[in-house]
């Protein structure tokens, strides 16, 4: 899904005639996409994928509106998110913003349908969502982004049938562990360490935005903001050693085995097994996610040649709903974007080739001939053929052929006068390069 070339229409063409207003550019806003025909046929497909994988594991379909109102997302933690919001008031003085995510969007429709549903429920969504983001591979403005999320269960069997999904998915693309790797990490790991320093609850969704910047901030930033969300230099040296844990053993000597943060890890990694998806999963504590939300379990997908950004990201978030006024409600899900995966695809050459397809042309070869051949097309499509009915004027045979090889269409379908006086078409099969006379009803059964 590349962007459209940088090229103006004055730069192309030229004022056109008639025209009295200065030239737009044609690109679309910084960031944004244009979908042209290829690019739709790749997105459709990604789609597919997406809709074909939540079927199988029992998701239902849901979708919420772009616009939201501001105050779903302007969360206190200092998120990224927050700052990159693309918001305004509406012309009602409202305050609003287009979404930069869709979990907040999934956590008001569960309040509003209240405890009227029955749990638990498991909703996909694919939607557009918006951040003012930097722009680096795989990171744009707008982005579309396929999410599953399950409300209702507390157990990290939730979080097994989420990571079981993702590796579907991939799989289903041709993609293999060898390629890309989901690390698994579990906020309480954190939450256990901040206990042993004394750090009040309330700072730790702050903490985990702080600490989930490691990788991109200087050292001295991060003890600085930490510092002033309330942490003590002393416990600064223990977080950083909890998060660099690969193992478990590491993790049972640090913060305990009786800690949840371990237990829980341990089950979902069994649970993995079960599902046969091991390969794909790493125990990584480094993994914090830059949302203030999550609770406990959190992944994120990535490439095994370290090229790009974050493929896919979740986790449990049991207190969201009640930060909206609501009870505690135990969910947990993922958002996976549609950018970073198709630079993915075309770096390990797994791009689908996806023509579009065309089963018949149909032509009135004189114009007193262009109603029946309307109705031999509505006849055909009404049989689920895909049919090109040629509407333009004045078109040659030697045209025609071209069209239909561009087309790659299997049939042509020539409406001419004697023929047709006698009730027949003529229909040339394009890839057996065979002509026969048919008459229309013998044409729509012979489809
Ligand atoms: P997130 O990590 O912010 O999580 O985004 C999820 C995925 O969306 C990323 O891994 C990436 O594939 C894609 N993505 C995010 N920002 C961009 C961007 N600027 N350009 C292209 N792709 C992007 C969330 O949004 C959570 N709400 C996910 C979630 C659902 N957690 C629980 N349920």
């Amino acid at each position: 899904m590349s962007g459209s070339p940088a090229v103006s229409l004055k730069e192309k063409e030229g004022t056109p005639k008639g025209s009295m207003g200065s030239l737009i550019s044609t690109d679309p806003p910084k960031g944004t996409r244009d979908f042209p025909p290829e690019d739709m046929r790749l997105r459709t497909w990604l789609f597919n994928n997406f809709r074909e994988v939540s079927r199988l594991f029992s998701f239902e379909e849901v979708d919420f509106p772009l616009v939201e109102s501001e105050e779903l997302y302007t969360r206190k933690a200092g998120e990224e998110i927050v700052g990159q919001l693309y918001n305004f008031e509406d012309k009602g003085g409202r305050k609003v913003a287009l979404r930069p995510e869709l979990t907040p969007s999934l956590a008001r429709l569960v309040l509003q349908k209240g405890r009227a549903q029955s749990y638990p429920l498991k909703w996909f969504a694919i939607g557009q969502c918006w951040r003012y983001e930097r722009m680096t591979r795989g990171r744009r403005r707008e982005h579309y982004q396929w999410n599953m999320d399950i409300i209702g269960v507390p157990g990290v069997e939730a979080e097994a049938e989420l990571l079981s999904a993702i590796v579907t998915f991939f799989t289903k693309l041709g993609i293999t562990s060898n390629d890309v790797g989901i690390k698994v990490s579990n906020r309480k790991v954190l939450q256990a360490v901040l206990e042993k320093f004394n750090i009040p609850v309330d700072s730790f969704p702050a903490v985990c935005v702080i600490v989930d910047k490691l990788e991109k901030l200087p050292r001295e930033e991060i003890e600085g903001e930490l510092d002033k969300a309330g942490v003590p230099s002393n416990a600064v040296e223990g977080i950083l050693k909890a998060l660099s844990l690969k193992s478990f053993d590491d993790l049972e000597a640090l913060i305990g085995a009786q800690s949840g943060a371990v237990a829980e890890l341990k089950q979902l990694f069994a649970l993995a097994e079960g599902y046969g998806i091991q390969d794909w999963l790493h125990f990584d504590a480094s993994v914090v996610r830059g949302l203030a939300y999550y609770t406990g379990t959190v992944f994120e997908g990535f490439d095994k040649d370290k090229k790009l950004r974050a493929i896919c990201g979740g986790g449990r978030y049991d207190r969201l709903l009640s930060t909206y006024g609501g009870q505690d409600t135990p969910a947990c899900g993922f958002g996976f974007g549609d950018a970073v995966i198709v630079e993915l695809l075309k770096e390990k050459k797994l791009l689908p080739v996806l023509p579009h397809v065309v089963d018949d042309v149909v032509m009135a070869l004189e114009d007193s001939l262009r109603v029946p051949a309307a109705g031999v097309a509505a006849r055909l499509r009404s049989k689920g053929r895909v049919v090109e009915l040629v509407i333009e004027k004045g078109k040659k045979m030697k045209w025609v052929f071209k069209h239909c090889d561009t087309l790659k269409a299997k049939r042509l379908v020539l409406l001419g006068s004697t023929e047709w006086d006698q009730g027949k078409v003529n229909v040339k099969d394009l890839d057996a390069r065979e002509q026969t006379l048919k008459t229309v009803d013998e044409l729509i059964e012979s489809t």
